[in-house]
């Protein structure tokens, strides 16, 4: 298939990319800033011909009809996702308007493969049972959190219609290769240049590279609209910090902070934001999602579509080399992974 793809600068976009041309299809990429399309796929020595790249923006709708000219199925990885107050307007705009005229323009054309990443936590709410696709979409309080529920609303109106659209439903996204350091990502980071939390509940995690891998059976495999969660085990803060360790040989610092403290920092992060700006993401939300995560399970995408997901002890030791191979994290936090050298990192189509 020839797939237009927009996000592919991004995390889940570039190892997507990979992905779908693995897998024998070619794609066009919508992006902002060609330049980085280089900095993104060269160490890959993935190149692209001019035709392949159109640049332009997902709320403009001339580059999005010149990125769709030709193509006969749509990934739609692209989200602005910024923690900022100042930027509440802009966030819902761009995703309101991205998922519009990208998803909206893909079934007005009849495109009969339509993929789109929207997110498990759509479906949170403080005190909820396990979260799967059925359950209801939750208004989300944060503008990046609304952003991502009124795309959901729009995408089941369009797959209510009968849109082909298959949606993927990813918990915290973790991997190496990331070019802008992605929330979980960065949040894993943080963890070694600055300090972990023990809290209530845990952290989940998918691996970019099964995620990629779910996207590409999404583009080629399902009929008509569908959606499926892509989820790694749930596991508790203690466990993540054990796994942590027992990675490195190291004792990962971690201070206890009780659910409700937490909880209560975050309202104070989102008043502070008010008087002072800032991108890190301490808001009430985040530490709902960070205290009160109640676990999704992906048995029914690997049941039925045969994609599964590794284990959280390989998805950071591949992320905490490419981090430290990459400068991020040196030798005093990473310490295993460091005196055993590089190893080669499984690509995308490795981990079907
Ligand atoms: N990261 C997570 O843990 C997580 C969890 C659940 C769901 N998701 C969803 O997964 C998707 C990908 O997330 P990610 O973490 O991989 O994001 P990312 O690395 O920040 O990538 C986002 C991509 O969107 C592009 N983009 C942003 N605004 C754009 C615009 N106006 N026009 C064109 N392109 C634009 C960015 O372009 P540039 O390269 O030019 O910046 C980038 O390529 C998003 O829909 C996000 O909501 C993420």
């Amino acid at each position: 298939m020839r797939v237009m793809v927009t996000g592919g600068t991004g995390f889940t976009g570039s190892h997507t990319v990979r992905g779908f041309l693995a897998a024998g299809h070619s794609v066009r990429l919508l992006v902002r800033d060609a330049a980085k399309v280089r900095r993104v796929f060269d160490p890959f020595e993935i190149g692209f011909a001019d035709q392949d790249i159109v640049v332009g923006d997902i709320t403009d709708e001339e580059s999005v009809k010149r990125a769709m000219q030709g193509c006969d199925a749509v990934f739609h990885g692209a989200a602005l996702v910024d923690m900022r107050r100042s930027m509440a307007r802009r966030i819902l705009e761009t995703n309101r308007r991205g998922v519009d005229l990208v998803i909206g323009g893909a079934h007005r054309r009849g495109l009969p493969s339509i993929v789109y990443v929207s997110s498990i936590s759509v479906f949170f709410t403080p005190g909820c049972g396990p979260l799967h696709p059925d359950m209801p979409i939750a208004p989300g309080t944060t503008a990046y959190a609304r952003s991502k529920a009124q795309g959901e609303l729009e995408v089941r109106r369009l797959q209510e219609e009968g849109a082909p659209i298959r949606v993927s439903y990813p918990t915290g996204i973790v991997g190496p290769h990331d070019p802008g350091m992605s929330d979980a990502n960065r949040a894993i980071h943080s963890f070694f240049r600055q300090t972990g939390v023990n809290t209530s509940s845990g952290f989940q995690i998918v691996d970019v590279r099964d995620l990629a891998t779910l996207h590409t059976v999404l583009l080629e495999r399902p009929e008509g609209p569908c959606g499926y969660a892509a989820a790694g085990p749930m596991l508790s803060w203690p466990e993540t910090y054990r796994v942590l360790d027992e990675i490195t040989g190291k004792r990962v610092r971690r201070v206890p902070i009780p659910g409700p403290l937490f909880r209560a920092l975050g309202s104070m992060g989102d008043w502070i934001k008010r008087v002072h700006d800032f991108s890190f993401p301490l808001t009430r939300d985040a530490m709902e999602y960070a205290t009160r995560w109640p676990g999704c399970s992906a048995e029914r995408t690997t049941r039925e579509l045969g994609v599964s997901f590794r284990s959280a002890h390989e998805t950071y030791a591949d992320t905490l080399r490419w981090m430290y191979e990459t400068g991020l994290l040196e030798a005093r936090h990473v310490g295993r992974i460091a005196r055993e050298g590089s190893r080669e990192i499984s690509s995308p189509e490795a981990a079907s």
